[in-house]
């Protein structure tokens, strides 16, 4: 599967859920996820990020958030077409620790 990761927090471009072929994006407020289970691991979500925060499964790292996203697209809407990121999605690139600031 493909991940969606920390830097995702607060940008949410969402320039990455027109190009899913299988419809596996899922909405937070904060924040979008990849259902795994449904993930086909095309790759094509991955460079329309803006700020590179899809990666693909294959390090233990991305474990947790596999697991996170796999508990929250049992309950959050799919979303296929791109909507109107935060207003202050620029200020929140590449801050670290968002995870635990935003679900902690
Ligand atoms: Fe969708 Fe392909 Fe990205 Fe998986 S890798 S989320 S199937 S676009
Ligand atoms: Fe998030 Fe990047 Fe998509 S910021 S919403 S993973 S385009």
């Amino acid at each position: 599967t493909y991940v969606v990761t920390d830097n995702c927090i607060r940008c949410k471009y969402m320039d990455c859920v027109e190009v899913c072929p299988v419809d596996c994006f899922h909405e937070l407020e904060a924040m979008l996820v990849i259902d795994p289970e449904a993930c086909i691991d095309c790759g094509v979500c991955e460079p329309e990020c803006p700020v590179e925060a899809i990666q693909r499964d294959g390090e233990d790292a991305l474990g947790p958030w596999i697991a996170f996203a796999a508990e929250q697209a049992a309950h959050a809407p799919v979303i296929t077409r791109k909507g109107e990121p935060p207003a202050d999605a620029a200020k929140w690139e590449g801050r670290p620790g968002k995870f635990a600031l935003v679900f902690g």
